[in-house]
């Protein structure tokens, strides 16, 4: 029986460890903790020259194409040349597999972790994790920037969609179970897969919701509501974690020692690596070298640069400026040691000396059958019921008539959200396989039903029942901060005429986050909150129909009033409390 230390390797393998960061140079330590954004490596040979330890793909940059097999050519290149270094030191390829594999096309895109919060599974949420490494793989990449486990205190946050809850008990539940899906399990030998936990600390606390603002509390306030969950991931065993943009208390946490050092590495016994975020480091000083200094010193062991030559700030000028703080003695060579002994570990632990290549021929994973069927599963249990009024749901599979209304109804885009394909998302047919709701109404009732659409409520007036789908337009991190959360007046006039018709109205609404509904909560018979539910709409239409029953409870506290909109004030008096869902009497007919 081999002993795990602490770290989960076994003593052979601390050795190996130990043995190879003898063996490499200063400039070799450094490179291993540089992480490049591709889009920066103008000539990629820069990986094998300075051996770097990681390359990403942000939110904008996909291999030409953005095809599974063209991310595959593009990740063995670069690992390839990662080989070529000195000491052939395999490279962590990066991205954000947030919501499935979401940058590659044909992927399966699951609903964002709100949704996820909506099911309180985490088994479901372990499988989703699964999958999404199985994709990832597929495509030769074994670092996922995920679970985010930001305990999202306040709906004008534009990342509220990537909180599981405003909970910090079920964040820490499901960003357990995800790591858990990501990597194998803590005591697994070998990671599937390296989970990121992000985005520490305090995220999803800063004041009004402000991205990469001040979380203001003191520091009983942020072990409850914000440490918590990382007791969790970490327990689970979490390879990495990013650090958070935002402050505590003014000061920024990618230079708070305490927080990523001494509390992190030192109290809580993260053996992982700290990773930081997209030139996040930059924001210490507008002087790079000692922004760089307040970094490393603070704790952060790898730095995410997306800039290249000719641009400030770059990656050639970070290694140039860390070997000069090291020769000065203001950045401790011990400090270095630590930083890429931690690398290196996960390195080994993700069996990447043996296996730096994923097998071949896994493509056919990325997007498959039995994948979407667990992308349904999700869409079915994060649908919450909110109203209902005289059993309107579920419809009958033989209507005469059924006129869905809105833009969102046919728009794979608005269902998907932020985080797909490109950084912000898009609307419209924003990848190549899904189900937009029209079309899965359309695949669910019978023969004789006529299922009609339009972005108004023309040919609508005289269906058995109309069926409003409302969203917010994509959006991620600060683009998606708002002040008013309020539908707006095109949205509310859609409900309005829906009602005004006489007929049924059902309203379906896809956002990030609660939002303040107005007269549309009057003028809807039944309400369903599907938050951004991804590819895979017929999870939505099955729960229509009554296929499925409506299980999901709210993630999170739903406000009422536009002057108390953090979930600590709402609560007083919310719309809905955190947990409140409906559910059916009967099956469907
Ligand atoms: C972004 C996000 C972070 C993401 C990173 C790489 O700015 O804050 O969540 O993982 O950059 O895309």
């Amino acid at each position: 029986m081999v002993c795990l230390a602490v770290s989960g390797l076994a003593a052979g393998e601390e050795k190996r460890v130990e043995d190879l960061l003898r063996q490499m140079t200063l400039q070799e330590k450094l490179g291993q903790m540089t992480q490049v954004d591709l889009g920066a490596l103008k000539d990629r040979t820069d990986i094998a020259r300075l051996g770097l330890g990681s390359v990403l793909c942000g939110g904008n940059t996909d291999p030409e194409n953005n095809e599974p097999a063209t991310w595959r050519r593009t990740v063995v290149q670069c690992q390839q040349l990662a080989l070529q270094s000195r000491l052939g030191i395999p490279l962590l390829f990066g991205v954000d597999a947030v919501h499935g594999h979401n940058n590659v096309l044909g992927a399966v895109i699951f609903p964002h972790q709100i949704g996820l919060g909506a099911t309180r599974n985490p088994r479901l949420v372990e499988e989703t994790a699964r999958v999404t490494a199985r994709e990832m793989l597929a495509t030769g990449i074994h670092w996922a920037f995920a679970p985010c486990l930001a305990v999202a205190q306040d709906p004008r946050w534009g990342r509220t969609y990537e909180s599981y809850s405003d909970d910090p008990e079920l964040v820490g539940q499901l960003g357990a179970a995800a790591v858990r899906g990501l990597q194998g399990g803590a005591r697994v030998r070998t990671w599937r897969a390296l989970a990121c936990a992000k985005h520490y600390l305090g995220d999803g606390g800063t004041t009004e919701g402000v991205d990469q603002g001040n979380t203001e509390c003191d520091e009983a306030t942020l072990r409850r509501v914000h440490l918590a969950p990382y007791r969790e991931a970490i327990r689970a065993g979490v390879g990495s974690l990013m650090a958070s943009y935002s402050s505590w208390n003014g000061v920024k946490l990618h230079g708070h020692r305490y927080l990523l050092t001494d509390v992190l590495k030192g109290e809580l016994g993260f053996e992982g690596f700290v990773v930081s975020d997209w030139a996040a480091i930059d924001q210490l000083s507008p002087n790079y070298k000692e922004a760089i200094e307040r970094a490393i010193t603070a704790g952060v062991d790898m730095v995410m640069i997306p800039n290249g030559p000719g641009q400030p700030n770059n990656y050639l000028e970070f290694l140039r400026l860390l070997a000069e703080l090291v020769n000065e003695g203001r950045v401790a060579e011990s400090r270095i040691d630590d930083a890429v002994r931690r690398i290196l570990r996960t390195k080994v632990r993700l069996g990447l000396f043996e296996r730096p290549m994923t097998p071949e021929g896994l493509l056919s994973r990325v997007g498959a059958p039995e994948h979407r069927a667990v992308a349904r599963q999700c869409v079915r249990e994060s649908l919450v019921l909110l109203k209902n009024e005289r059993g309107l749901l579920p419809l009958s599979k033989r209507a005469r008539h059924i006129h869905l209304v809105g833009q969102a109804a046919d728009d794979l885009g608005l269902q998907c959200g932020g985080w797909t394909i490109s950084w912000q998302g898009s609307t419209g047919a924003v990848t190549r396989a899904g189900t937009t709701l029209l079309q899965a109404v359309r695949s669910t009732v019978g023969p004789r039903t006529r299922v009609t659409y339009s972005r108004d409520l023309a040919g609508g007036t005289a269906a058995d029942v109309i069926v409003v789908v409302l969203a917010e337009p994509p959006y991620a991190e600060m683009m998606g901060d708002r002040k008013d959360l309020s539908l707006s007046a095109e949205q509310l006039g859609l409900v309005r005429e829906a009602r005004a018709s006489g007929r049924p109205v059902v309203t379906v609404l896809y956002s990030g986050r609660p939002l303040l509904l107005g007269s549309a909560w009057e003028d809807s018979d039944a309400f369903v909150a599907a938050w951004l539910p991804g590819t895979e709409g017929q999870g939505i239409a099955d729960v229509l129909f009554g296929d499925a029953r409506p299980t999901g409870r709210l993630p999170r506290v739903w406000p009422k009033d536009p002057r108390h909109l953090r979930s600590s004030e709402a609560a007083a008096d919310p719309m809905f409390p955190r947990g409140f869902g409906l559910t059916y009497r009967t099956r469907g007919r």
